[in-house]
């Protein structure tokens, strides 16, 4: 199975600013939606409750170590990374869509990063976890200008790990 992370983030590695994105970026949201459609989508709780229903078309599993935690139906609830990967098993493609511990406690079991890097710093409290970029290539890149909608240059960046 691959074990991908998803993430956009600042210069600084900054991904969020307590329950929020720091930027509005339509080009990047378009982007997750793309790279996430029919793959099961992992998210710590807080994440999850930031959105104002569950991914459509995607399984959603959401990590939190309440063991009570209620989800709408459909969603799965998950207590350890162990339980996903297993859970998971015979999937093509496993998708890690953060926060800050859910990266974290996958980004050993990770083999690829599609990375937003949004080349711009912001305010905000939440990072992605510092990486060792000697052990991941870059495998393609796009780069994106900014236009009326989206007011930052960007680039999607595609890693896997060597
Ligand atoms: N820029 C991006 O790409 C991106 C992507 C995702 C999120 N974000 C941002 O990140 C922020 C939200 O993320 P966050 O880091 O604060 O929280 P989070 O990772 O979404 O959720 C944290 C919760 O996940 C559960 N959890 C964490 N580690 C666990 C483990 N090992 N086992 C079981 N459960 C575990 C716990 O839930 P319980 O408390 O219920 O036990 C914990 O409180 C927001 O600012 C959001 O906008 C940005």
């Amino acid at each position: 199975m691959i074990v991908s992370m998803i993430a956009a983030m600042d210069k600084n590695r900054l991904i969020g600013n307590g329950p929020d994105i720091p930027w509005q970026m339509p080009v990047d949201r378009r982007h997750f939606r793309d790279m996430t459609i029919g793959k099961p989508v992992v998210m710590g709780r807080k994440t999850f409750e930031t959105l104002k229903r569950p991914l459509g078309k995607r399984r959603n599993i959401i990590l939190t170590r309440n063991r009570t935690y209620e989800a709408p139906k459909g969603c799965i609830v998950a207590h350890s990374v162990e339980d996903i990967l297993q859970l998971c098993e015979g999937t093509e493609e496993l998708m890690i869509c953060g926060g800050a511990p859910i990266y974290e406690a996958f980004l050993p079991h990770a083999n690829r990063l599609y990375l937003t890097r949004i080349h711009a710093t912001f305010k905000g409290d939440v990072y992605f976890p510092a990486f060792d970029t000697e052990a991941w290539q870059e495998v393609k890149r796009i780069d994106g200008e900014p236009d009326e909608k989206n007011p930052y240059p960007y680039s999607f960046v595609f890693l896997e790990r060597k």
